[in-house]
């Protein structure tokens, strides 16, 4: 049937010529092609695109899929695809030819078993056949939740792929993983499955034109921004997206991830990264952009509980109950509202506040990113020319306005005390200078104002950048990798902590006004008490539980207090060992756990003998030292470089020798543990940080592992069942030779298996962690009361 419309699309259809195939047939495939995504911005994204590519050399075909039988699913998409409309600048004929033939164009396929999606790919290619067409490649859709995404994904591997020579696409949306753990597990999911230069994440902001024309606008402008684009001429950056709407209808989502997951982690950090990034030389080449925005994100100072005020508006608990039938009494801390305070250490921003901040029930749906410029002008007179819009007086600013609010249309927006812009003309045209209309409580007369010459919604924009291959446009393992290492702690630190009610609405006045105070946020005014429900009090000064878990000693406590009491111990251990014999042999692992740690050993602990502290390394990526995902670049971020660790005292693992990495023949755990000999009395180390993977895997110890659980104590080279695959790791019995073996645990991610292990007994090769058991020193289990009680 398809076939034979899109012959008669191609060749009798009123504007795609008979040559209109000759570079290859495209299959769109949507995944979730009857829900609300689809039905709101998909499918008109889709008829935007063959809009505008039906005279390219593609022919398209457009293949809905749900999980609905045939007739039904079929029945509500087309309910769907008959209200698409017009863009305001097509010409009316000319668009309802090209609907009649989008709609022909289009069929539904019911995808729920293997054999569906082998019948699917058996439909493109007979299709293809018959109008011996070539194939360009496909777009798969996947407008379904994360959960779905593996089996899709898996299907979709083994038999849908393209033919060599064609390309395959698949967009996901968000999201990604809720923390950086949950993320690494379903990249890594993914990864199985698809090539990275094959996967578009979306973060729609990305498509939004204004956010889209940050790193254009910078280039276009470089001459007048070189100068100023930096900390000396930079007072802050700001990103916010507020909205009026609430949660309601949504809270079994938003309950499990919140205002910083939801939009800070990805949309409002994305369009800060096009601000704060260095412009690449080339500002079209997706390689440097995405290299250029993934330094900026690793530039950026971790954050702590101090770095945030969060709010939840007050109807939010009641709607979680209801729409969850939570049991009454129950309190949600999940924030609603969130402002954030982000420092970078690179030396164009160093000591630049950038607030990101955002939530539901405020006053005002509005949302942008501008930077504020210092003022050094100071004038005395009022009078017409103060009042001026080039009066030097004036707050300085360039404005990234996304839509909604009082402009009602994207927008950029620069001071006229500034500068005036070059934009390009063909896309965006200077608006008229309204001085009735006020924008962030400065008239508009102020400020040149561009705004698009076509409006363009953000999935019309990404998915026409997903035809064109432009990889810049969307989210990359590494990005989002970066992104979540970066917000990860300080979603742990925050997870018990209860946010500020606010009324919501117009009603929240000055509630939720916050101000940066000795390098963190604060709200102004003190939490009025009539909104304070009593049930939402929390223990403020509990103690950390004490008591015993496999027989060892057990500190628990909320995330937060139990890394500071950690933190508190290892400097005692440290001082001790330095007392007794003048020098403390640390071994700490990576990940995310500890991260949260070595901010605060960096920041609190001014007292820890860093002088006569060797840092060692648990357990190492086979990776080199430069790299985001390694160990000890993460010390190096979070600790290192803010301590002073004489440079010999610093012993990172020899992964990457001879200009190839972890290769048995080059000996590096060989060299690391002769070192260890060499420098460390009785190579027991003074102290030996571990942590737990969810499968009871310890340091780079896995379950299964063939080196490392047992025999002589030494380093070795082992095999990880999540990338980077190959690692390096302290033997389990010389991590038992140490004085002291500390265990941290944090989160609820942990539970299950922090419960198995109170029961398991040693039981290495099942669960490495539990082969732990120093023969002569002391272990210690610090687990938080996520992890302890879930
Ligand atoms: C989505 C969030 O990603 O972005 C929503 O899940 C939020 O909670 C929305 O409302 C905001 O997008 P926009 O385009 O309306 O600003």
């Amino acid at each position: 049937m398809l076939g034979r419309v899109l012959c008669t699309v191609l060749l009798v259809g009123a504007l795609p010529s008979p040559a209109a195939a000759s570079q290859g047939h495209i299959s769109v495939i949507l995944l979730g092609a009857t829900g609300d995504l689809a039905k709101k911005y998909l499918w008109q994204g889709l008829f935007q695109l063959y809009m505008d590519q039906v005279s390219s050399g593609h022919s398209f075909t457009f293949h809905g899929a749900a999980l609905a039988a045939q007739e039904e699913g079929q029945r509500l998409m087309f309910d769907v695809l008959k209200k698409l409309s017009c863009p305001p600048d097509e010409p009316p004929n000319r668009c309802a030819v090209l609907k009649d033939q989008f709609l022909k164009l289009s069929q539904y396929h019911q995808l729920k078993t293997a054999e569906n999606y082998t019948a699917l790919n058996r439909e493109i290619e007979t299709l293809l056949g018959q109008e011996g067409l070539k194939e360009a490649g496909r777009i798969f859709y996947f407008s379904v939740p994360p959960f779905a995404y593996t089996e899709i994904a898996q299907h979709i591997s083994s038999s849908c792929r393209p033919p060599a020579g064609a390309w395959l696409r698949v967009v996901l949306e968000k999201p990604f993983g809720h923390d950086l753990e949950s993320a690494q597990q379903l990249a890594a999911q993914l990864a199985g499955f698809f090539r990275e230069e094959e996967m578009y994440r979306v973060d729609h902001y990305l498509g939004k034109q204004a956010v889209a024309h940050i790193l254009p606008f910078r280039d276009q402008n470089r001459r007048f921004l070189d100068p100023i684009w930096n900390r000396h001429h930079v007072e802050r950056v700001e990103v916010v997206l507020k909205e009026t709407v609430d949660a309601k209808g949504r809270t079994s989502f938003y309950e499990q991830y919140g205002v910083i997951r939801d939009v800070l982690q990805n949309h409002l950090t994305e369009a800060l990264m096009f601000l704060i990034m260095e412009l690449p030389a080339n500002v079209s080449s997706a390689q440097e952009v995405l290299q250029h925005k993934l330094q900026a994100l690793q530039s950026l100072w971790g954050l702590d509980r101090s770095s945030a005020v969060l709010g939840q508006y007050q109807a939010y608990d009641s709607q979680v109950q209801e729409e969850l039938q939570e049991a009454r009494g129950r309190v949600s801390t999940t924030p609603t509202f969130a402002g954030v305070l982000i420092h970078s250490d690179s030396p164009r921003w160093e000591g630049i506040p950038f607030l990101l901040t955002s939530g539901k029930a405020l006053d005002e749906r509005v949302g942008y990113a501008r930077v504020l410029f210092r003022n050094r002008a100071y004038c005395p007179q009022s009078g017409s020319l103060r009042d001026a819009g080039h009066s030097q007086c004036k707050p300085k600013q360039i404005i990234f306005y996304f839509g909604h609010g009082a402009l009602g249309t994207p927008a950029v927006l620069v001071s006229r005390n500034l500068f005036q812009p070059a934009m390009p003309k063909d896309s965006w045209k200077e608006a008229e200078a309204r001085s009735d209309l006020h924008i962030l409580e400065q008239p508009l007369s102020d400020f040149y104002m561009y705004s698009p010459v076509k409006e363009r919604d953000a999935y019309s924009v990404l998915i026409s950048n997903i035809y064109h291959g432009r990889k810049d446009f969307f989210i990359t393992t590494e990005n989002l990798l970066a992104s979540w290492a970066f917000w990860t702690p300080l979603l742990d630190s925050t997870s018990r902590q209860p946010p500020r009610l606010y009324p919501g609405g117009v009603e929240n006045q000055q509630l939720l006004d916050f101000e940066m105070v000795s390098g963190g946020l604060a709200f102004t005014l003190a939490e009025p008490a009539e909104l304070l429900s009593p049930s939402r009090h929390m223990p403020s000064d509990f103690r950390a539980i004490q008591s015993k878990f496999r027989q060892s000693p057990l500190v628990s406590a909320w995330a937060e207090d139990l890394i500071s009491q950690l933190a508190s111990d290892m400097e005692q251990a440290a001082l001790s060992s330095v007392a007794r014999s003048g020098h403390f042999h640390l071994a700490l692992s990576g990940g995310s756990s500890p991260v949260g740690l070595f901010q605060r050993l960096a920041r609190h602990h001014y007292s820890f003998p860093w002088q006569h502290t060797h840092v060692w390394l648990v357990d190492e990526r086979c990776v080199p030292l430069t790299d985001g995902e390694s160990n000890f670049q993460g010390l190096h971020r979070h600790l290192l470089q803010h301590v002073r660790v004489p440079y010999l005292n610093i012993h990172p693992m020899p992964v990457h020798l001879n200009q190839r990495l972890c290769v048995e023949e080059d000996g590096g755990a060989q060299l690391y543990a002769q070192d260890i000999v060499a420098l460390v009395a009785n190579a027991s180390f003074d102290l030996v940080l571990l942590g737990v993977g969810t499968d009871g895997h310890t340091a780079s110890l896995f379950p299964r592992s063939e080196t490392g659980l047992e025999g002589a104590p030494g380093v070795v080279l082992t095999e990880s069942p999540v990338k980077p695959h190959q690692r390096m790791s302290l033997s389990l019995p010389l991590i038992n030779r140490a004085r002291q073996v500390f265990v941290l645990v944090l989160g609820k991610g942990k539970h299950d298996i922090t419960t198995l292990l109170s029961r398991v007994g040693h039981e290495p090769s099942k669960w490495p962690i539990s082969g732990v058991s120093p023969s002569s020193g002391q272990l210690v289990w610090y687990v938080d009361y996520e992890a302890l009680l879930g």
